[in-house]
């Protein structure tokens, strides 16, 4: 029996074993991974839960792991270990590529397909805060027409200044977004490189020099010890009074209590956050309260129809790949 190819390195007549675990796009994936004589697939619920099945996995298809990253790596460490790949469905990646992995072994991730989605969530969050929809929504609740104290507040993306950090898939989707509305973007990258989705780009070391002339910063970057507290108490103090900041991207990118301080003490317009650190947030985090910040609890690709699709192609054109011994794509920078 010929099960499956020898490029992938597995003996030939031994079935190969693919452990799935994970929300994102777990039909569209299960069906797609399903799809391929010779794989047996082991799907468990969450990408914590593959730890127990590592040792005896050929690949590992899975989510960012919440807790259990470390172990996960450690397991692929292993001498043991016959995994010979890691497709993350997720974008990020950090609940596991933060511990240190074996070399041989590839990362890859969604490379994007979720983009589209955040980008427009973050316009959301933007136009939310722009328009005062939270102000609206409490006059609205209390029956109060109440223009007057919306007046003031009010401001518009079309003719703002937005900085987008990190011009990855995300930072690029929604420059394209933010342009469309009649924004000016500038990008911010470690190399600065001009970027046709961006009207100007400068380094993400230039921020702070930089950031006095933004209406709206948005975070879009990875989460890597570079980026944590990217945007700290220093960045925050030198925002404009009348500047949002938004992070779609991992919540501790943003020091959550210089946010808090910030707008509790008026420093900035408003925020909006579809990630938070910690994560979940607390029910005691001072955050719940804090004035002026529209809060969403990290769906920012939930309900798009394209999104599981366009996970499931990925996964689809990895395998085939995989199974041909050829190059994989969107592989992580370890
Ligand atoms: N809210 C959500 O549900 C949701 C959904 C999807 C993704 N995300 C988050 O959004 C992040 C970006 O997603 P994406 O699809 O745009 O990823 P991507 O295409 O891989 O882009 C990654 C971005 O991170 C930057 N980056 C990587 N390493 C860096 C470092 N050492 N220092 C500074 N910047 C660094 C890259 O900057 P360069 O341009 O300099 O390379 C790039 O802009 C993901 O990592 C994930 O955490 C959140």
């Amino acid at each position: 029996m010929r099960t499956v190819p020898d490029a992938t390195g597995i003996r030939e007549g031994v079935r190969m074993k693919v452990v799935f675990g994970g929300p994102i796009a777990r039909p569209q994936v299960l069906e797609v991974l399903r799809q391929f004589p010779g794989v047996d697939v082991l799907a468990v619920d969450e990408a914590d839960d593959v730890c127990p099945h590592v040792g005896d996995a050929d690949v590992l298809v899975i989510a960012n792991p919440r807790d259990k990253g470390r172990h996960i790596a450690e397991a692929l460490g292993s001498p043991a270990c016959r995994v010979k790949w890691v497709q993350m469905v997720s974008a990020g990646t950090e609940g596991l590529t933060a511990h240190p992995l074996p070399p041989h072994i590839p990362i890859t991730n969604q490379g994007g397909a979720a983009a589209p989605a955040v980008a427009e969530h973050a316009m959301g969050l933007l136009l939310a805060l722009t328009h005062r929809l939270d102000v609206a929504l409490k006059n609205q609740a209390a029956a109060s027409w109440n223009v007057g104290a919306l007046r003031p507040l009010l401001q518009s993306v079309e003719g703002m200044t937005v900085g987008v950090i990190g011009m990855g898939n995300i930072g690029r989707e929604l420059a394209l977004r933010l342009r469309a509305f009649g924004a000016t973007v500038h990008g911010f990258s470690r190399s600065g490189e001009s970027n046709e989705a961006a009207d100007a780009m400068h380094r993400i070391a230039e921020l702070k020099s930089q950031v006095s002339s933004l209406d709206a910063l948005v975070v879009c970057v990875a989460l890597v010890p570079q980026t944590r507290h990217l945007v700290d108490a220093e960045l925050l103090s030198l925002c404009r009074k009348t500047a949002y900041v938004i992070n779609i991207a991992r919540g501790e990118s943003v020091d959550s209590l210089a946010l808090d301080a910030a707008l509790r003490e008026g420093r900035i317009a408003g925020a909006g956050l579809d990630v938070t650190d910690p994560e979940p947030l607390p029910a005691d985090h001072p955050l719940w309260t804090a004035p002026n910040l529209i809060l969403t609890p990290h769906t920012a690709p939930m309900g798009n129809k394209l999104v599981g699709r366009r996970v499931a192609a990925v996964v689809r054109e990895n395998m085939q790949r995989f199974l041909e011994g050829r190059e994989l794509l969107h592989r992580v920078e370890l």
